[in-house]
């Protein structure tokens, strides 16, 4: 096996509302290897349980589909996230990640791409119409020193 990270897991799973607190609580314990502060571990758990979030009720708002989450540790102590879905996709993605655009209707505030953008040093989304989306976030935890 070649890879340029350092370590990797991938995990799927399907688009049952029950998985989103499993996704998240999963990418908190693989970021732990990082020693990560309680506030960069924080930070990552809510960016994971918008896109994860997103993948449920607008992936799959009728039918139950596969979820994949890929985290990836990179030598300069960054922590990659992807999560992908093969439901409907996103016409416009520039529109998708505006603050306050939302399809979801009253229950739904539209700021799952801000919180994600807030929270990661980057995000990148991609999406096909009838294909699904793949969003891609990266964040670096902080090297404490006395630790490691
Ligand atoms: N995985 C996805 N598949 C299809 N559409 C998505 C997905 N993620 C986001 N979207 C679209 O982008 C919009 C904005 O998402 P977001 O900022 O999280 O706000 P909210 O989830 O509150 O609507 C959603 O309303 C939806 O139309
Ligand atoms: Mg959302």
């Amino acid at each position: 096996m070649r890879t340029k990270a350092e370590n990797f897991v991938t995990l799927d799973f399907p688009s049952r509302s029950s998985n989103e607190g499993f996704a998240r609580t999963a990418a908190a314990c693989f970021a732990a290897q990082l020693d990560p502060t309680l506030e960069e571990l924080n930070d990552v758990k809510t960016a994971v349980s918008e896109a994860v979030t997103n993948a449920i009720v607008h992936a799959y708002p009728d039918t139950i589909g596969k979820i994949s989450m890929k985290l990836r540790l990179h030598p300069d102590n960054s922590l990659e996230i992807v999560i992908r879905d093969w439901g409907v996709g996103i016409a416009d993605v520039e529109q998708a990640r505006t603050p306050m655009f939302t399809t979801g209707g009253e229950e739904r505030a539209g700021m799952g791409f801000t919180i994600m953008e807030s929270f990661m040093d980057t995000l990148r989304l991609r999406s096909v119409p009838g294909k699904g989306t793949t969003v891609t976030m990266r964040r670096k935890i902080s090297r404490r020193p006395g630790a490691r």
